[in-house]
C-alpha cells in the first residue's frame, strides 16, 4: 500500500472518502479544518461538475489511444464518468461539499468506485489544466444561452419600437428638451448598443476557443498526450499554443466580465430612463402592475423598482471586472492559488447579467407608453427652434444667421409668455427674418420635424423601420 492509500485510508476512516485530498501523498497533515475549508473552492465550482466529466471522458479515452493507460481501462473511466454524470444530474449522487474542489469530488468518487483504474485518470493532467478547461467548457455552453437572452431581449424592444414608429417625444440632452424624436428611435437606440453586446460575447467566445487539456501544471508533460484529439473532441478549435499561458491567464475571464459590465450599463442607462418615464413629471411610462411594487406605508406608490434594481446591480459588473483586473495584475507565472478567486467574479457577472436581461425584457414587453403625454411633452420648450433656423438656411441664409435669428425669436416668444414659435404671429417672425412665410407653421409642428430627418440614423418614421430591419438582421448574423 502507498502512502497516497495510506492517507486516503486514514481518511476514509474519518469518513470522508470524497473529500480525500489529492495531495496527501506529500503532506502527511491535513490543515485544520477551518484553513481547509478557506482554502477550498467547491461551494463555487461545484457548478462546474458536467465540465469537468465532459473534460476528463475526453482525456481518459486520449489515454488509452494513445496506450497512456489500457484501452479496457479508458472504457471503464468512461462508463464510469459518465454514470456518475447522470447521478449527478438526477441528484442520485449528491456532491460533497467537504471536499477541496470539483475536480477532487469527481476523482474521488471515481477512484472510491474503481480502485486503481480511477487511479489512472489523471495522468499528464494537473488542476490547472483542468479549471482552465472546465472554465472554458462552462463558458462555451453558458455564454450562448446569455447571448440568447439578449437576442430575445433586443427582439422585444424593436417589437416597442416598431409599435411606435410613429410616436413622438421629446429627445434631451443634458436632460432638457432638445429636438422631437420617435419613441422608435429612442428604442433603436438602446437596441443598437445591445446588438453591439452580442458581437462582444461573440468575440470572447471566439478568442477563448481553445483548449488548455495537456498544459499540466504548467510545462505540459512527458507522456504522449494528443492534444489535437482532446481539443477536437471537445469542439475546441484547436489546442493552446503555450502550456504556461494556458494555466496562467485568465484574460477571457475579464473580456467576458468587461461584456457583462457593458450590457449591464446599457440596461442602467435604459433603467435610469424608464425611472424619469414612470415619474408623475414625466408619467411617459405606464409600468405593468407585475412589473412594479408597492409602498409599506404609503398607499398611492407604484414604484419602479425594477428598473431600479437592474440599475443598481450594474455596480456588482462593473466591480467584478476590477476584481478581476486587480487579482491578475500582480501574478508571477504561471499558475497561482490567486486565480481560485476569478469564477465567484465571473459566475455572479454572468447570473446577473442574465437575470437582468430577463427582468428587463418582461418590464419593457409589458409597458404601455403615454402617447398622448409624450406628444404634448414636444410643446413648450421650444424644441422646434432648430427646425425653424433651418427652416432659414433652406432659404439661403448662412446657418450662424439662422441660428441667431431663431434664438432671438425664443427670446420674443419668453417674454411674450408664448409657449412655441408657432404661437407667434407671421409679422413677429419677420421683424427677425424676412425669409419666414405662411408654411413655417407647418414646418415647425413635431410630426413635422420627426418627418424632416430622414437621414440614414434618423428618427423619421420610415428611417427607424429601416433601422429596426438592419438591426433584426445583425442579432441574425451575429448569432
Ligand atoms: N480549485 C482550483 C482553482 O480553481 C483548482 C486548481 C488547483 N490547483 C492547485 N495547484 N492548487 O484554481
Amino acid at each position: 500500500m502507498n502512502i497516497m492509500d495510506k492517507m486516503n485510508d486514514k481518511l476514509e476512516g474519518k469518513n470522508k472518502p470524497a473529500s480525500s485530498v489529492l495531495w496527501a501523498g506529500r503532506l502527511a497533515e491535513k490543515p485544520e479544518a477551518e484553513a481547509f475549508a478557506f482554502q477550498a473552492s467547491i461551494g463555487v465550482d461545484q457548478r462546474l461538475a458536467q465540465d469537468d466529466i465532459v473534460g476528463s471522458r475526453a482525456h481518459a479515452a486520449m489515454l488509452g489511444r494513445q496506450g497512456i493507460i489500457p484501452a479496457e481501462i479508458a472504457r471503464t473511466l468512461d462508463a464510469e464518468l459518465g454514470r456518475i454524470a447522470a447521478e449527478l444530474e438526477s441528484g442520485a449522487l449528491l456532491i460533497d461539499t467537504r471536499a477541496e474542489d470539483i475536480h477532487s469530488f469527481i476523482e474521488g468518487v471515481l477512484t472510491e468506485r474503481l480502485g486503481d483504474a480511477g487511479r489512472m485518470v489523471h495522468a499528464g493532467r494537473s488542476r490547472n489544466d483542468q479549471v482552465a478547461l472546465d472554465l472554458r467548457l462552462y463558458l462555451k455552453r453558458t455564454v450562448p444561452e446569455i447571448r440568447a437572452e439578449l437576442a430575445q431581449t433586443i427582439g422585444a424592444l424593436l417589437d416597442q419600437a416598431e409599435q411606435h414608429a410613429e410616436t413622438v417625444m421629446p429627445g434631451y440632452t443634458h436632460l432638457q428638451r432638445a429636438q422631437p424624436v420617435t419613441l422608435g428611435h429612442h428604442l433603436c437606440a438602446w437596441s443598437a448598443g445591445l446588438v453591439r453586446d452580442l458581437g462582444r460575447f461573440a468575440d470572447a467566445l471566439a478568442r477563448l476557443d481553445e483548449s488548455p487539456l495537456g498544459a499540466g501544471a504548467l510545462a505540459g508533460t512527458g507522456l504522449p498526450l494528443d492534444r489535437n484529439a482532446t481539443a477536437q473532441a471537445l469542439g475546441f478549435g484547436g489546442p493552446t499554443l503555450n502550456s504556461m499561458d494556458s494555466v496562467a491567464d485568465r484574460d477571457f475571464a475579464i473580456e467576458l466580465a468587461g461584456a457583462c459590465a457593458i450590457t449591464q450599463t446599457h440596461l442602467s442607462r435604459f433603467c435610469e430612463d424608464v425611472v424619469i418615464w414612470a415619474s408623475e413629471e414625466f408619467k411617459f411610462i405606464d409600468l405593468a402592475e407585475e412589473w412594479s411594487t408597492g409602498s409599506s406605508i404609503m398607499p398611492q406608490k407604484k414604484n419602479p423598482d425594477f428598473a431600479e434594481l437592474i440599475r443598481g446591480k450594474a455596480a456588482r459588473s462593473a466591480g467584478n471586472v476590477v476584481t478581476l483586473l486587480t487579482l491578475l495584475k500582480g501574478l508571477p507565472y504561471a499558475y497561482d492559488k490567486d486565480l481560485q478567486e476569478d469564477k465567484e467574479a465571473l459566475f455572479d457577472s454572468l447570473d446577473t447579467v442574465r437575470s437582468c436581461l430577463r427582468i428587463f425584457r418582461g418590464m419593457m414587453a409589458s409597458a404601455k407608453f403615454n402617447i398622448e403625454r409624450m406628444k404634448a411633452a414636444c410643446t413648450g420648450g421650444f424644441l422646434e427652434a432648430t427646425d425653424a433656423a433651418e427652416y432659414l438656411v433652406r432659404r439661403g441664409l448662412p446657418f450662424r444667421r439662422a441660428h441667431e435669428a431663431a434664438a432671438l425669436i425664443v427670446r420674443d416668444c419668453i417674454e411674450a409668455g408664448q409657449r412655441s414659435i408657432a404661437e407667434r404671429p407671421l409679422p413677429e417672425l419677420k421683424k427677425r427674418s424676412e425669409l419666414f412665410e405662411d408654411d413655417i407653421y407647418q414646418a415647425i409642428t413635431p410630426a413635422a420635424c420627426v418627418a424632416a430627418r430622414k437621414l440614414p440614423g434618423g428618427p423619421a418614421p420610415d428611417e427607424v423601420r429601416r433601422q429596426i430591419k438592419i438591426l433584426r438582421e445583425r442579432i441574425l448574423y451575429t448569432s
